[in-house]
């Protein structure tokens, strides 16, 4: 199985609008391809993305162990489908971690969750209610594992004193490497929490039309380094985060099999470390002190 993980989150209605019958075509090609791992969460397409896929997934005759299904929960979104949230807020009381994940399981067609996700932290989370529904979550067999996103590490402290946090999925890109810096890529290093990279091109900044003057020095300094090793820019960007020995998963946000393909296939390539810091220097703009 391939470390690219296929993210959901462009396929339905914030994205591509795929119909079911693209959906199941998708589905089937990333797991030909061995991206074996589909990245969801309760929100996505306010709330419908999660159906949307399960539809398609549910008249495809691939057995339920070939594949890990993640979701994500605790963000609320006022929007048709939730209209009696009055305002965008978090919610990690286990009522709520419950039932979402109940619903996701439902909506997904798909028996139980390989991986859960906290969406993302919040002041108010006390780690007893989180432990509280994941272990109940876990003995029902409704989910094989936890992990968190967008936590730092005093985030990540907090719930690992009630619960094993098994990865931590955080925005990491040639666009943004606070996590490289900030100690949370060390931190999941030193516990083996496993670190997946969400907007792995910065949300496809490194591909749509810009006036924006930093944006433009970036992809200029860094299509030189890819024209150099006969690198694509996405390519490119993949191996950067592939090379990092936290054994970073990438997160694809493309809606096509052709460009998931690109991160699936970088696993198979390899650099050298002095290549990885000419990718280091054209992102950051100076080389290293
Ligand atoms: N945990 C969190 O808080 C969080 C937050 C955001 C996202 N996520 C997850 O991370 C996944 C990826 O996020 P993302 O969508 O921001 O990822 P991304 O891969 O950085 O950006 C995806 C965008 O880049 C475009 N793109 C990809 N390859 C391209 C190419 N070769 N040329 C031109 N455009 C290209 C895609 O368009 P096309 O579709 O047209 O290819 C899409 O618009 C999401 O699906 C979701 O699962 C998690």
């Amino acid at each position: 199985m391939k470390r690219t993980i296929a993210g959901v989150m462009n396929w339905g209605a914030w994205g591509a609008k795929l119909h079911k019958d693209d959906l199941k075509e998708l589905i089937t090609s990333c797991i030909e391809g061995g991206v074996k791992t589909f990245d969801h969460a309760d929100i996505y397409g306010g709330y419908t993305t999660e159906k949307d896929w399960g539809e398609a997934w549910g008249e495809l005759d691939i057995p339920r162990e070939q594949v890990e299904v993640i979701s994500k929960c605790a963000i609320c979104i006022p929007c048709d489908e939730r209209p009696h949230y009055n305002i965008k807020h978090y919610n990690h009381s286990s009522q709520h971690i419950i039932e979402s994940v109940h619903r996701s399981i439902e909506n997904l067609q798909c028996d139980y969750l390989d991986e859960v996700l906290i969406h993302r932290p919040s002041p108010l989370m006390d780690p007893q209610e989180i432990g509280t529904a994941i272990e109940k979550l876990k003995k029902e067999r409704l989910i094989r594992r936890c992990g968190v996103s967008n936590f730092t590490i005093s985030q990540m402290e907090l719930l690992r004193t009630e619960l094993e946090i098994h990865s931590n999925q955080i925005e990491i890109s040639l666009d943004h490497m606070d996590g490289m810096h900030d100690g949370t890529i060390d931190y999941c290093m030193t516990h083996g929490i496993e670190v997946q990279a969400w907007s792995p091109l910065g949300g496809g900044t490194l591909f749509k039309p810009s006036s924006d003057v930093r944006i433009v020095k970036l992809r200029s300094r860094l299509n030189q380094v890819a024209e150099k090793y006969g690198w694509t820019l996405d390519q490119m960007a993949y191996l950067f985060l592939l090379h990092h020995p936290a054994r970073i998963r990438p997160v694809t946000g493309s809606s096509k099999w052709a460009r998931i393909k690109v991160a699936a296939e970088a696993e198979d390539i390899s650099i050298s470390d002095e290549q990885w810091y000419e990718i280091w220097t054209a992102a950051q703009g100076n080389e290293v002190p």
